[in-house]
Protein backbone atom coordinates (compact mmCIF):
# COMPACT_ATOMS: atom_id res chain seq x y z
CA UNK A 1 0.00 0.00 0.00
CA UNK A 2 1.38 2.99 -0.60
CA UNK A 3 0.68 7.02 -1.30
CA UNK A 4 1.26 8.74 -4.95
CA UNK A 5 2.28 12.00 -4.92
CA UNK A 6 2.86 14.06 -8.07
CA UNK A 7 4.89 17.36 -8.07
CA UNK A 8 4.75 19.84 -10.83
CA UNK A 9 4.81 17.26 -13.58
CA UNK A 10 4.84 18.78 -17.27
CA UNK A 11 5.24 16.99 -20.65
CA UNK A 12 5.43 18.31 -24.08
CA UNK A 13 5.12 16.52 -27.19
CA UNK A 14 7.03 19.18 -29.72
CA UNK A 15 5.20 22.12 -29.68
CA UNK A 16 2.05 21.04 -27.78
CA UNK A 17 1.82 21.04 -23.98
CA UNK A 18 0.21 18.09 -22.80
CA UNK A 19 0.51 18.73 -19.07
CA UNK A 20 0.66 22.05 -17.67
CA UNK A 21 2.02 21.24 -14.20
CA UNK A 22 0.01 18.85 -12.84
CA UNK A 23 -0.23 18.37 -9.07
CA UNK A 24 -1.89 16.06 -7.02
CA UNK A 25 -2.07 14.12 -3.25
CA UNK A 26 -3.30 10.64 -3.36
CA UNK A 27 -3.68 9.31 -0.30
CA UNK A 28 -2.52 5.61 0.68
CA UNK A 29 -5.93 3.66 -0.03
CA UNK A 30 -7.53 6.05 -1.90
CA UNK A 31 -9.70 5.30 -5.05
CA UNK A 32 -9.14 8.87 -6.97
CA UNK A 33 -10.56 9.14 -10.45
CA UNK A 34 -8.71 11.43 -13.19
CA UNK A 35 -11.50 12.73 -15.58
CA UNK A 36 -11.61 14.62 -18.43
CA UNK A 37 -12.37 14.86 -21.86
CA UNK A 38 -10.38 12.99 -24.77
CA UNK A 39 -7.25 14.24 -25.53
CA UNK A 40 -6.74 16.52 -21.93
CA UNK A 41 -4.05 14.46 -20.85
CA UNK A 42 -5.07 11.71 -18.64
CA UNK A 43 -3.32 8.67 -20.13
CA UNK A 44 -0.16 10.89 -20.51
CA UNK A 45 -0.34 11.37 -16.68
CA UNK A 46 -1.18 7.63 -16.03
CA UNK A 47 1.93 6.42 -18.44
CA UNK A 48 4.07 8.86 -16.52
CA UNK A 49 3.72 7.90 -13.06
CA UNK A 50 4.03 4.06 -14.64
CA UNK A 51 6.87 4.90 -15.78
CA UNK A 52 6.21 4.28 -19.27
CA UNK A 53 6.65 8.16 -20.33
CA UNK A 54 9.14 10.86 -19.27
CA UNK A 55 8.11 14.14 -17.64
CA UNK A 56 9.77 17.27 -19.49
CA UNK A 57 9.13 18.58 -15.46
CA UNK A 58 8.56 17.33 -12.14
CA UNK A 59 8.38 14.73 -10.07
CA UNK A 60 6.35 11.71 -9.17
CA UNK A 61 6.78 9.18 -5.93
CA UNK A 62 5.05 6.68 -4.70
CA UNK A 63 5.13 5.32 -0.44
CA UNK A 64 7.10 8.60 -0.22
CA UNK A 65 9.79 7.48 -2.25
CA UNK A 66 11.01 9.51 -5.57
CA UNK A 67 10.51 7.45 -8.40
CA UNK A 68 11.57 9.11 -11.48
CA UNK A 69 14.80 7.23 -12.16
CA UNK A 70 13.10 3.68 -11.93
CA UNK A 71 11.87 1.67 -14.24
CA UNK A 72 8.36 1.04 -14.38
CA UNK A 73 8.70 -2.78 -12.94
CA UNK A 74 10.47 -1.53 -10.54
CA UNK A 75 8.10 1.40 -9.33
CA UNK A 76 5.30 -1.55 -7.32
CA UNK A 77 2.29 -0.31 -9.66
CA UNK A 78 0.25 -2.25 -12.15
CA UNK A 79 -1.52 -0.93 -14.61
CA UNK A 80 -4.72 -2.27 -16.54
CA UNK A 81 -4.92 -0.62 -19.68
CA UNK A 82 -8.26 0.28 -22.25
CA UNK A 83 -6.94 -2.55 -24.77
CA UNK A 84 -6.63 -4.76 -22.20
CA UNK A 85 -3.07 -5.85 -23.78
CA UNK A 86 -3.78 -9.40 -23.92
CA UNK A 87 -1.41 -11.57 -25.56
CA UNK A 88 -3.65 -13.58 -27.95
CA UNK A 89 -1.17 -16.55 -28.24
CA UNK A 90 -1.16 -17.35 -24.88
CA UNK A 91 -3.49 -19.01 -22.73
CA UNK A 92 -5.50 -16.83 -19.81
CA UNK A 93 -2.84 -18.52 -17.37
CA UNK A 94 0.27 -17.49 -18.84
CA UNK A 95 -1.32 -14.03 -19.66
CA UNK A 96 -1.86 -13.81 -15.67
CA UNK A 97 1.41 -15.47 -14.94
CA UNK A 98 3.05 -12.70 -17.08
CA UNK A 99 4.12 -10.44 -14.37
CA UNK A 100 4.87 -12.67 -12.19
CA UNK A 101 7.63 -14.76 -14.65
CA UNK A 102 9.15 -11.77 -15.66
CA UNK A 103 9.70 -10.42 -12.23
CA UNK A 104 11.01 -13.87 -10.67
CA UNK A 105 12.19 -15.71 -13.26
CA UNK A 106 16.18 -15.40 -14.64
CA UNK A 107 15.94 -14.54 -18.80
CA UNK A 108 17.32 -18.14 -18.93
CA UNK A 109 15.12 -19.83 -16.43
CA UNK A 110 12.20 -18.47 -19.23
CA UNK A 111 13.27 -19.99 -21.67
CA UNK A 112 11.34 -23.33 -22.25
CA UNK A 113 13.71 -26.15 -22.87
CA UNK A 114 16.87 -24.99 -21.28
CA UNK A 115 15.32 -23.10 -18.14
CA UNK A 116 14.70 -26.55 -17.14
CA UNK A 117 17.99 -27.23 -16.37
CA UNK A 118 18.26 -24.12 -14.19
CA UNK A 119 17.41 -25.01 -10.45
CA UNK A 120 14.62 -23.53 -8.43
CA UNK A 121 12.59 -23.21 -11.66
CA UNK A 122 10.20 -25.96 -10.64
CA UNK A 123 9.75 -24.32 -7.59
CA UNK A 124 9.15 -20.73 -8.83
CA UNK A 125 6.44 -21.92 -11.63
CA UNK A 126 4.88 -23.99 -8.88
CA UNK A 127 4.43 -20.79 -6.92
CA UNK A 128 3.26 -18.84 -9.59
CA UNK A 129 0.91 -21.11 -10.89
CA UNK A 130 -0.76 -21.27 -7.22
CA UNK A 131 -1.08 -17.41 -6.86
CA UNK A 132 -2.26 -17.27 -10.78
CA UNK A 133 -5.02 -19.92 -9.72
CA UNK A 134 -5.66 -18.09 -5.99
CA UNK A 135 -6.34 -14.87 -8.05
CA UNK A 136 -8.16 -16.22 -10.91
CA UNK A 137 -10.92 -17.83 -8.86
CA UNK A 138 -11.11 -14.59 -6.31
CA UNK A 139 -12.19 -12.85 -9.99
CA UNK A 140 -14.45 -16.11 -11.01
CA UNK A 141 -12.26 -16.81 -14.35
CA UNK A 142 -10.26 -19.87 -12.79
CA UNK A 143 -12.34 -22.00 -15.45
CA UNK A 144 -11.01 -19.84 -18.00
CA UNK A 145 -7.30 -20.30 -17.44
CA UNK A 146 -6.92 -22.65 -20.13
CA UNK A 147 -8.40 -20.18 -22.97
CA UNK A 148 -7.32 -17.93 -25.06
CA UNK A 149 -8.37 -14.17 -25.17
CA UNK A 150 -9.91 -14.80 -28.45
CA UNK A 151 -12.23 -17.40 -26.66
CA UNK A 152 -13.20 -15.38 -24.08
CA UNK A 153 -16.33 -12.49 -23.90
CA UNK A 154 -15.26 -8.68 -23.40
CA UNK A 155 -15.91 -8.63 -19.58
CA UNK A 156 -14.06 -12.36 -19.21
CA UNK A 157 -11.06 -10.29 -20.69
CA UNK A 158 -11.34 -7.63 -18.77
CA UNK A 159 -11.39 -9.43 -15.47
CA UNK A 160 -8.12 -11.32 -17.11
CA UNK A 161 -6.50 -7.75 -17.11
CA UNK A 162 -7.21 -6.76 -13.74
CA UNK A 163 -6.14 -10.49 -12.64
CA UNK A 164 -2.38 -9.88 -14.37
CA UNK A 165 -2.61 -6.30 -12.56
CA UNK A 166 -3.77 -8.46 -9.17
CA UNK A 167 -0.80 -10.93 -8.99
CA UNK A 168 1.54 -8.65 -7.98
CA UNK A 169 -0.15 -7.35 -5.33
CA UNK A 170 0.77 -3.76 -6.43
CA UNK A 171 1.11 -0.77 -4.05
CA UNK A 172 -0.87 1.38 -6.86
CA UNK A 173 -3.23 0.15 -9.27
CA UNK A 174 -3.39 2.27 -12.84
CA UNK A 175 -6.27 1.86 -14.71
CA UNK A 176 -6.78 3.80 -18.06
CA UNK A 177 -10.72 3.44 -19.06
CA UNK A 178 -10.80 -0.25 -18.29
CA UNK A 179 -14.27 -0.36 -18.90
CA UNK A 180 -14.77 1.37 -22.48
CA UNK A 181 -14.26 -1.70 -24.70
CA UNK A 182 -17.95 -3.04 -22.97
CA UNK A 183 -21.49 -2.35 -23.50
CA UNK A 184 -23.77 0.42 -21.07
CA UNK A 185 -25.07 -3.19 -18.95
CA UNK A 186 -21.45 -4.55 -18.55
CA UNK A 187 -20.31 -1.41 -17.76
CA UNK A 188 -22.15 -0.84 -14.68
CA UNK A 189 -21.83 -4.42 -13.54
CA UNK A 190 -17.93 -4.10 -13.62
CA UNK A 191 -18.24 -1.11 -12.29
CA UNK A 192 -19.46 -2.70 -9.21
CA UNK A 193 -16.86 -5.07 -9.32
CA UNK A 194 -14.03 -2.90 -9.32
CA UNK A 195 -15.37 -1.05 -6.60
CA UNK A 196 -15.64 -3.97 -4.37
CA UNK A 197 -12.15 -5.19 -5.51
CA UNK A 198 -10.56 -1.98 -4.23
CA UNK A 199 -12.55 -3.05 -0.67
CA UNK A 200 -11.19 -5.88 -0.72
CA UNK A 201 -7.67 -5.38 -1.63
CA UNK A 202 -7.31 -1.89 0.39
CA UNK A 203 -4.78 -0.62 -2.30
CA UNK A 204 -4.42 2.83 -3.71
CA UNK A 205 -6.04 3.05 -6.88
CA UNK A 206 -5.86 5.71 -9.37
CA UNK A 207 -8.73 5.39 -12.39
CA UNK A 208 -8.91 7.23 -15.87
CA UNK A 209 -12.25 8.28 -17.35
CA UNK A 210 -14.09 9.76 -19.53
CA UNK A 211 -17.29 8.44 -17.95
CA UNK A 212 -18.60 10.84 -15.63
CA UNK A 213 -20.89 8.44 -13.74
CA UNK A 214 -18.06 5.74 -13.76
CA UNK A 215 -16.49 8.97 -11.87
CA UNK A 216 -18.93 9.71 -9.11
CA UNK A 217 -19.80 5.84 -8.23
CA UNK A 218 -16.61 5.02 -7.64
CA UNK A 219 -14.71 7.56 -6.12
CA UNK A 220 -13.12 8.83 -3.05
CA UNK A 221 -12.40 11.80 -5.15
CA UNK A 222 -12.29 13.10 -8.54
CA UNK A 223 -9.68 14.94 -10.38
CA UNK A 224 -10.83 17.15 -13.26
CA UNK A 225 -8.89 17.57 -15.87
CA UNK A 226 -8.75 20.04 -18.86
CA UNK A 227 -6.02 21.13 -21.59
CA UNK A 228 -3.42 19.20 -19.65
CA UNK A 229 -4.16 20.84 -16.03
CA UNK A 230 -6.18 19.40 -13.19
CA UNK A 231 -9.21 22.39 -12.45
CA UNK A 232 -10.53 20.96 -9.42
CA UNK A 233 -9.77 17.56 -6.94
CA UNK A 234 -12.96 16.88 -4.76
CA UNK A 235 -15.18 14.10 -3.57
CA UNK A 236 -17.66 13.49 -6.51
CA UNK A 237 -20.64 15.04 -4.72
CA UNK A 238 -18.82 18.44 -4.26
CA UNK A 239 -17.32 18.55 -7.61
CA UNK A 240 -21.11 18.61 -8.61
CA UNK A 241 -22.77 20.52 -5.97
CA UNK A 242 -19.47 23.20 -5.60
CA UNK A 243 -17.47 23.53 -8.76
CA UNK A 244 -14.53 26.02 -8.15
CA UNK A 245 -14.81 26.66 -11.95
CA UNK A 246 -17.80 27.34 -14.62
CA UNK A 247 -15.62 24.51 -16.82
CA UNK A 248 -15.73 21.71 -13.82
CA UNK A 249 -19.99 23.21 -13.57
CA UNK A 250 -20.06 22.70 -17.55
CA UNK A 251 -18.24 19.33 -17.72
CA UNK A 252 -20.23 17.52 -14.65
CA UNK A 253 -23.93 17.46 -14.78
CA UNK A 254 -25.99 15.31 -17.18
CA UNK A 255 -28.44 17.51 -18.54
CA UNK A 256 -25.97 20.30 -18.70
CA UNK A 257 -26.14 23.31 -16.12
CA UNK A 258 -27.66 26.00 -17.63
CA UNK A 259 -25.16 29.46 -17.75
CA UNK A 260 -26.65 32.99 -18.01
CA UNK A 261 -25.25 35.97 -18.18
CA UNK A 262 -26.14 38.56 -15.87
CA UNK A 263 -25.34 41.93 -14.13
CA UNK A 264 -25.31 43.16 -10.62
CA UNK A 265 -27.61 45.74 -10.13
CA UNK A 266 -26.91 46.34 -6.07
CA UNK A 267 -25.45 44.23 -3.70
CA UNK A 268 -27.43 40.97 -3.24
CA UNK A 269 -29.54 41.23 -6.44
CA UNK A 270 -28.84 40.87 -9.96
CA UNK A 271 -30.41 41.43 -13.03
CA UNK A 272 -30.73 38.31 -16.20
CA UNK A 273 -33.01 37.57 -18.63
CA UNK A 274 -35.45 40.31 -17.59
CA UNK A 275 -35.86 38.90 -13.94
CA UNK A 276 -34.05 40.05 -10.89
CA UNK A 277 -32.60 37.23 -8.21
CA UNK A 278 -31.49 37.25 -5.24
CA UNK A 279 -28.28 36.31 -4.58
CA UNK A 280 -25.57 35.59 -2.11
CA UNK A 281 -22.46 37.26 -2.76
CA UNK A 282 -20.53 39.84 -2.52
CA UNK A 283 -20.24 41.48 -5.58
CA UNK A 284 -20.16 44.83 -6.58
CA UNK A 285 -22.65 47.00 -8.27
CA UNK A 286 -22.65 46.50 -12.32
CA UNK A 287 -20.06 43.34 -11.95
CA UNK A 288 -20.83 41.36 -15.11
CA UNK A 289 -21.70 37.60 -13.58
CA UNK A 290 -22.73 34.29 -14.57
CA UNK A 291 -25.08 32.32 -12.94
CA UNK A 292 -25.70 28.70 -13.07
CA UNK A 293 -28.40 27.05 -12.65
CA UNK A 294 -28.79 22.97 -12.41
CA UNK A 295 -31.57 21.62 -13.96
CA UNK A 296 -32.93 20.31 -10.83
CA UNK A 297 -33.30 23.61 -9.24
CA UNK A 298 -35.32 25.18 -11.17
CA UNK A 299 -39.39 25.05 -9.62
CA UNK A 300 -42.29 25.66 -10.87
CA UNK A 301 -43.25 28.74 -9.59
CA UNK A 302 -46.81 30.22 -9.66
CA UNK A 303 -46.02 34.01 -10.79
CA UNK A 304 -43.31 36.26 -11.89
CA UNK A 305 -41.71 38.28 -9.93
CA UNK A 306 -38.39 38.55 -7.61
CA UNK A 307 -36.62 35.03 -7.87
CA UNK A 308 -38.65 33.68 -10.56
CA UNK A 309 -37.15 33.59 -14.28
CA UNK A 310 -40.40 34.03 -16.88
CA UNK A 311 -40.07 32.75 -20.77
CA UNK A 312 -41.91 30.91 -23.04
CA UNK A 313 -42.10 27.00 -23.54
CA UNK A 314 -40.60 25.80 -26.17
CA UNK A 315 -40.34 21.97 -25.62
CA UNK A 316 -41.53 19.45 -23.46
CA UNK A 317 -40.00 16.12 -22.84
CA UNK A 318 -41.21 13.44 -20.92
CA UNK A 319 -39.00 11.19 -19.19
CA UNK A 320 -40.91 9.18 -16.69
CA UNK A 321 -40.23 10.03 -13.54
CA UNK A 322 -39.30 13.83 -14.46
CA UNK A 323 -39.94 16.14 -17.61
CA UNK A 324 -37.31 18.26 -19.10
CA UNK A 325 -39.14 21.63 -19.93
CA UNK A 326 -36.92 24.11 -22.01
CA UNK A 327 -37.71 27.56 -21.55
CA UNK A 328 -37.09 30.51 -23.70
CA UNK A 329 -35.91 33.18 -21.91
CA UNK A 330 -36.00 37.07 -23.22
CA UNK A 331 -32.50 38.25 -24.82
CA UNK A 332 -31.05 34.80 -24.26
CA UNK A 333 -30.35 32.59 -27.33
CA UNK A 334 -30.37 29.10 -26.06
CA UNK A 335 -33.08 27.87 -23.40
CA UNK A 336 -32.86 26.82 -20.25
CA UNK A 337 -33.61 23.61 -19.49
CA UNK A 338 -35.47 22.82 -15.74
CA UNK A 339 -36.10 19.22 -14.52
CA UNK A 340 -39.20 18.75 -12.86
CA UNK A 341 -40.91 16.05 -11.35
CA UNK A 342 -43.50 14.90 -13.51
CA UNK A 343 -46.29 14.43 -11.07
CA UNK A 344 -45.12 18.22 -10.07
CA UNK A 345 -45.58 19.16 -13.34
CA UNK A 346 -48.73 17.84 -15.08
CA UNK A 347 -50.04 20.11 -17.73
CA UNK A 348 -46.89 21.92 -19.54
CA UNK A 349 -47.80 22.95 -23.17
CA UNK A 350 -45.21 24.33 -25.87
CA UNK A 351 -45.72 27.63 -26.42
CA UNK A 352 -47.00 28.43 -22.81
CA UNK A 353 -45.58 31.32 -20.62
CA UNK A 354 -43.94 29.02 -17.84
CA UNK A 355 -42.60 30.92 -14.13
CA UNK A 356 -39.76 28.76 -12.65
CA UNK A 357 -38.21 29.71 -9.07
CA UNK A 358 -34.61 29.83 -8.37
CA UNK A 359 -33.79 29.73 -5.31
CA UNK A 360 -30.28 31.47 -3.83
CA UNK A 361 -28.74 28.76 -2.24
CA UNK A 362 -28.72 26.81 -5.32
CA UNK A 363 -27.16 29.15 -7.63
CA UNK A 364 -23.48 29.43 -8.97
CA UNK A 365 -21.56 32.31 -9.23
CA UNK A 366 -18.98 33.18 -12.03
CA UNK A 367 -16.64 35.89 -12.53
CA UNK A 368 -16.58 36.28 -16.00
CA UNK A 369 -13.14 34.55 -16.13
CA UNK A 370 -14.68 31.68 -15.07
CA UNK A 371 -13.60 31.87 -11.63
CA UNK A 372 -16.65 30.89 -9.12
CA UNK A 373 -17.54 33.41 -6.88
CA UNK A 374 -18.53 31.88 -3.47
CA UNK A 375 -22.06 32.50 -2.31
CA UNK A 376 -20.73 33.13 1.39
CA UNK A 377 -17.74 35.16 0.69
CA UNK A 378 -18.92 38.45 2.90
CA UNK A 379 -19.48 36.00 5.55
CA UNK A 380 -14.76 35.32 5.79
CA UNK A 381 -15.32 31.90 5.11
CA UNK A 382 -1.25 0.79 -23.61
CA UNK A 383 0.26 -0.87 -25.04
CA UNK A 384 1.76 -4.80 -24.82
CA UNK A 385 5.24 -3.51 -24.70
CA UNK A 386 4.62 -1.54 -21.70
CA UNK A 387 2.73 -4.76 -19.91
CA UNK A 388 6.01 -6.31 -19.94
CA UNK A 389 7.84 -3.24 -18.92
CA UNK A 390 5.70 -3.09 -16.00
CA UNK A 391 6.33 -6.46 -15.21
N1 LIG B 1 3.44 9.91 -28.15
C1 LIG B 1 2.78 11.04 -28.46
N2 LIG B 1 3.26 11.90 -29.39
C2 LIG B 1 2.63 13.05 -29.70
N3 LIG B 1 1.46 13.44 -29.12
C3 LIG B 1 0.93 12.64 -28.19
C4 LIG B 1 1.55 11.40 -27.82
N4 LIG B 1 0.79 10.82 -26.87
C5 LIG B 1 -0.26 11.65 -26.66
N5 LIG B 1 -0.16 12.73 -27.46
C6 LIG B 1 -1.12 13.87 -27.48
O1 LIG B 1 -1.24 14.34 -26.18
C7 LIG B 1 -2.58 14.71 -25.90
C8 LIG B 1 -3.08 13.96 -24.68
O2 LIG B 1 -3.15 12.60 -24.97
P1 LIG B 1 -3.68 11.54 -23.91
O3 LIG B 1 -3.60 10.20 -24.55
O4 LIG B 1 -2.97 11.73 -22.63
O5 LIG B 1 -5.19 12.00 -23.78
P2 LIG B 1 -6.39 11.34 -22.95
O6 LIG B 1 -6.88 12.36 -22.00
O7 LIG B 1 -5.95 10.03 -22.40
O8 LIG B 1 -7.49 11.12 -24.08
P3 LIG B 1 -8.52 9.88 -24.32
O9 LIG B 1 -9.66 10.10 -23.39
O10 LIG B 1 -8.93 10.07 -25.76
O11 LIG B 1 -7.77 8.60 -24.09
C9 LIG B 1 -3.37 14.41 -27.17
O12 LIG B 1 -3.53 15.60 -27.88
C10 LIG B 1 -2.50 13.44 -27.90
O13 LIG B 1 -2.68 13.56 -29.28
MG1 LIG C 1 -6.43 8.05 -22.80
Amino acid sequence: MASLQVDGVRKNYGPTSVLRGVSLSIADGEFLTLLGPSGCGKSTLLRIVAGLEVQDAGSISIGGRAVDGLRPKSRDVAMVFQSYALYPHMTVASNMALPLRMRRLSAIQRVSLLGHLVPGRARITAEIEAEVTRVARSLGIAHLLGRKPGQLSGGQRQRVAVGRAMVRHPAVFLMDEPLSNLDAALRVQMRAEIKELHRRLGATFVYVTHDQAEAMTLSDRVAVMLDGELLQVSPPQDIYADPDDRRVAEFIGSPRINLLDGVVRERGLIDVAGSTLRIKADAAASAPLTLGIRPEALELAEHGGPDTLTGSVRLVEHMGSDLFVHLCLPGVDQPVLARLRAERAPQIASGQTLHLGVRADRLLLFARDGRRLRQDVGQGRGSIAAVREIA
